[in-house]
């Protein structure tokens, strides 16, 4: 496959996934209004679907088909957009701009950003509950489960916990790693394993060991890139204000590293991504070209 076809396939996700969270968006036009009209805000016309992306990719190593898939990308992709909603919030990195648009609290107020995620967080479980495939409802049951775990606080929840208590501070290399694996990593861990089990055809317990493997080290690696990007890239390309993390006084990988060392990290991570997957041969296609655009991407 090309670099080519890797584009149109990410495209084809994308706008797959674009419509498919509208759907099940309540329109803006049901009451409450304002806020179906700010969740809409909240989810729809922007993001890279790094998560939904993922989903697919892994589906597609377990020969799950598309519309399989769709309810398990939204789900994640739910909760991200919730997770992004409360990140931005005063309270937390009191952050204006987001996927190049005025943040929720902004465009609306904070009390309308609070509801939008909840009202999101909930529509994730509703969403995987009533659409998830055929699968067995253990299977469906074990999917809900995972996912709770991911956005709890033993996962993004509990990582944007330990953010806000480290402001200031000098974590340590196993500390901030703790908080990213958290932070975000859950979650992206968890939109490669429900790809997996969307599937009617799960894999063996040796192969989602190391798909697992692989999902723990990507759910790292992109935050270490997000790191990186909140350093060097600028306020237009990012779509959300640069130089935060450094503005915000929080620990990172740049300010613990140096830029440099966060940057070679993250390719050794990339590599270790990719080794993981060289066992599952040409089925790991699209989460291979996926390792990679997560390092190189510029937002
Ligand atoms: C940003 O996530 C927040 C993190 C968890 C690092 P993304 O970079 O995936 O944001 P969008 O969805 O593309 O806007
Ligand atoms: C966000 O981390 C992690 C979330 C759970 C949303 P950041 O605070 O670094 O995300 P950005 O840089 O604002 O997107
Ligand atoms: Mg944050
Ligand atoms: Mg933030
Ligand atoms: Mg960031």
């Amino acid at each position: 496959m090309t670099q080519r076809s890797f584009e149109h396939w990410m495209l084809d996700i994308q706008s797959r996934t674009e419509a498919a969270l509208a759907n099940h968006l309540p329109s803006a036009h049901i009451a409450p209004t304002r806020l179906h009209e700010a969740m809409r805000y909240a989810v729809l016309g922007g993001g890279k679907r790094v998560r939904p992306l993922l989903t697919f990719a892994a589906g597609e190593l377990c020969n799950a088909k598309a519309n399989q898939l769709d309810a398990a990308a939204c789900a994640v992709e739910f909760i991200h957009a919730y997770s992004l909603v409360h990140d931005d919030m005063p309270c937390m990195d009191d952050d204006v701009l987001r996927r190049g648009k005025p943040t929720v609290h902004i465009e609306y107020d904070e009390a309308t950003a609070l509801l939008v995620g909840d009202s999101l967080q909930t529509l994730a479980f509703q969403v995987l509950a009533d659409h998830a495939g055929t699968q067995q409802p253990a299977q469906k049951i074990s999917m809900l489960s995972q996912l709770a775990h991911a956005s709890g606080s033993r996962g993004m929840a509990g990582g944007q916990a330990i953010d806000l208590a480290s402001v200031g501070l000098p974590l340590t290399r196993e500390e901030l790693e703790f908080m990213h694996i958290h932070k975000t990593g859950a979650l992206i861990r968890c939109a490669v394993l429900l790809g997996a089990y969307s599937s009617d055809t799960p894999l063996d317990a040796a192969s989602l060991e190391r798909l697992d493997h692989f999902a723990k080290v990507i759910g790292l690696l992109f935050q270490v890139v997000d790191d990186v990007l909140d350093c060097e890239a600028d306020t237009a390309t990012l779509g959300k204000t640069a130089g935060k993390d450094a503005a915000n006084n929080k620990p990172t990988y740049v300010s613990l590293l140096g830029l440099r060392d966060a940057r070679q990290l993250a390719n050794d991570l990339q590599q270790q991504a990719l080794t993981t997957l060289q066992t599952f041969g040409d089925r790991a296609e699209r989460l291979q070209q996926l390792t990679r655009y997560i390092v190189t991407r510029s937002f």
